[in-house]
């Protein structure tokens, strides 16, 4: 329809995607076996059957059982320029990646060997597509603040090539305040910071990553409107929420795509952005979630455009860049 032609050539940025989210069946069988490493499925079809979860923990054990094929530079990338090639047929211009360095970390990989292959894919990407890009080094939330606090020493001398820091994985029950010694050391590095907050869990939570951990970002945060005064300092001080629709739904946030209140939130004046977190585990990329978000939302024209004003105006991207991207 014009309306998909329309959302195929509008120009993109995407700032919600978990670069391990990126990992498609076929990559992975493809590294496994470039690795020497045996994975408990048949095939990439096997495994993508697998994929039906039921929230966000029964999605994180697959995703960290998938992860552990990543071993070597070529490894991380082989796998940020996949993504990269996705994302200029999809004319997404600028990208801010997270990267979850203690699920490699924990297995024996360097940082050095992930910010090699992910800083060298970056550059090619670059050079090759003109397109620009973010590192955002996220903190698994489940882990002591003290094993995040050693992953961002190792990553100290890396400081000047990553632009933020982020924090994921279990929601429930690991508040962001668990994490503000480790958000104050991102500080003193010069790195912005965002947090996952009210995904799964609570309007609380946004709250802390905001207090306790000066977020500048919230990602997902959809559970704001169980608060209405959050609701309002959302509104007030134009915090952005990188939402990310088809992922809400797989990991049953919302039952159904028309229950979800992106819409409505974007209605209410909050700055809302559009993202597609782990592609290739949540049915597809970016273009894929704006797509099944018109088909059940239905938004004009004007909402989409407005969408992606808000992903550049909420991007770490140097102003002369975001001028460009306008
Ligand atoms: N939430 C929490 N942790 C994650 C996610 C997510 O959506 N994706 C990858 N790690
Ligand atoms: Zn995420």
């Amino acid at each position: 329809s014009r309306m998909d032609q329309f959302l195929a050539q509008l120009p993109k940025v995407e700032l919600h995607l978990h670069i391990e989210g990126t990992l498609e069946p076929e990559m992975m069988f493809a590294l496994a076996e470039r690795n020497g490493i045996a994975l408990p499925y048949r095939s990439p079809e096997a495994l993508r059957e697998a994929y039906q979860f039921d929230n966000l923990q029964s999605f994180l054990d697959l995703y960290y059982q998938g992860a552990a094929v990543l071993r070597t530079r070529d490894d991380f990338y082989d796998l940020a320029m996949a993504y990269f090639k996705r994302c200029d047929q999809e004319q997404i211009l600028h990208y801010e990646i997270m990267f979850d360095p203690q699920t490699h970390l924990n297995r024996g990989v360097r940082m050095n060997t992930m910010m090699e292959g992910l800083v060298g894919a970056q550059q090619d990407a670059q050079r090759h597509y003109g397109a620009s890009s973010n590192l955002i080094l996220s903190l698994l939330r489940h882990l002591p603040e003290e094993d995040g606090i050693a992953a961002l020493e190792q990553a100290k001398p890396w400081q000047h090539l990553i632009n933020a820091i982020g924090l994921d994985s279990s929601e429930r029950g690991n508040p962001p305040s668990k994490f503000k010694r480790a958000f104050e050391l991102a500080d003193s590095y010069g790195w912005h910071r965002v947090a996952h907050a009210g995904e799964e869990g609570p309007a609380d939570y946004i709250w802390e990553a905001l207090r306790d951990l000066q977020v500048r970002r919230i990602d997902h945060g959809v559970r704001c409107q169980e608060d209405a005064q959050l609701v309002e300092y959302l509104i007030h001080h134009q915090v952005p929420l990188t939402v990310c629709p088809l992922s809400n739904v797989r990991l049953g946030v919302y039952n159904d795509l028309r229950q979800h209140n992106l819409k409505q939130l974007l209605e209410l004046g909050l700055c809302v952005t559009l993202n597609s977190d782990d592609p290739a585990y949540f049915g597809g990329y970016l273009t894929t979630n704006m797509l099944a978000v018109q088909n059940a939302l239905k938004l004009s024209e004007t909402q989409w455009i407005q969408l992606t004003t808000n992903a550049i105006n909420a991007s770490f991207a140097p102003v002369e860049r975001k001028m460009a991207l306008k």
